[in-house]
């Protein structure tokens, strides 16, 4: 039987690049995004289809999770991709702006999360996808709220799978480096203070660093195809690095002490 997948976030980025590689390999996929009527991309694909789901609304999760079970009956995969990046001088946030990638990248996970496992534990089955970040294990500068809310991401993961393993949920943990979408671009909040230029030299230095790292830097399906695997390799293995150079900083930053890590992180970027 043709198995069935609802994702996050499918406008752009990861997301588009995932609902292509699912529907390329015969599943029917419920492509979910906050403005669907935009959407011309996935016209000729003849097994996906369109939702509104905006994370930060439990109402159009709930709508998006009842309309998937009465279309499709089973829901095999549910994939947690929607997700910015707010950088920047932390002391220069406000409560809006944190509680705003909170509420996305945190809570509306968390929402969708459960919304699927009360679709999935009557099934007796159902893995659910969540896109952390190699930034959910390590750090660099400038991102202490966007890693915070990738952290949470983990660990909330982490935890909930001991309790849903007895209901053969399957949860996974994909942990990408840098890669080429619009997170960079107009998905970004970037936030310089406007009272100080103390920061101007430190968020210059790292962000011309940055530019030269993104040069080498993957597009998205990359991480799709590593979604892919990780949603049919029928293992238990929770997580999933890729993208260059993720994987091998992960392995180094369980390798080195905090000492020598932060110093590669000050030399890489010149601070
Ligand atoms: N690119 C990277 O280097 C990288 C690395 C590690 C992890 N990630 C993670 O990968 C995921 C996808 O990011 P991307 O790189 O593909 O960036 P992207 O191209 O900017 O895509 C982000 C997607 O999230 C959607 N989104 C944002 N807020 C939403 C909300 N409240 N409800 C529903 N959808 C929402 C956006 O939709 P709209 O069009 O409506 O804004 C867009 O479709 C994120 O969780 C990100 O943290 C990215």
């Amino acid at each position: 039987m043709k198995k069935t997948v609802l994702i996050t976030g499918t406008s752009s980025g990861i997301g588009k690049a995932t609902v292509f590689e699912f529907a390329q390999n015969g599943w029917n996929v419920i492509a979910t995004q906050r403005n669907p009527e935009k959407e011309t991309d996935f016209n000729k694909l003849q097994n996906v289809k369109m939702y509104a789901l905006d994370v930060t609304n439990l109402e159009s999760i709930k709508a998006a999770m009842s309309n998937a079970q009465i279309d499709f009956g089973k829901i095999d995969v549910v994939i947690n991709n929607a997700g910015y990046g707010v950088d920047g001088a932390f002391e220069a946030m406000s409560d809006e702006i944190i509680e705003k990638q909170f509420n996305t990248n945190v809570f509306g996970l968390m929402r969708v999360t459960r919304e699927a496992i009360k679709l999935m534990r009557p099934q007796g089955s159902g893995t659910i996808i969540q896109i952390s970040s190699m930034g959910g294990k390590i750090t660099f500068p400038l991102y202490s709220i966007y890693h915070s809310t990738k952290f949470a991401v983990e660990g909330f993961t982490e935890s909930l799978h001991y309790e849903l393993a007895q209901f053969n949920i399957k949860m996974k943990l994909i942990e990408p480096g840098p890669i080429v979408t619009d997170f960079y671009g107009r998905s970004r909040q970037f936030i310089k203070p406007t009272d100080t230029n103390q920061y101007d030299e430190f968020i210059q230095k790292f962000n011309e660093a940055a530019e030269k790292v993104m040069k080498d830097a993957e597009g998205p399906e990359v991480v799709a195809k590593r979604i892919y695997k990780s949603a049919t390799d029928n293992s238990n293995q929770m997580r999933y690095a890729v993208g260059k150079p993720g994987p091998m900083l992960l392995v180094l930053r369980k390798l080195l002490s905090d000492k020598l890590y932060f110093l590669m992180v000050r030399k890489s970027y010149n601070l």
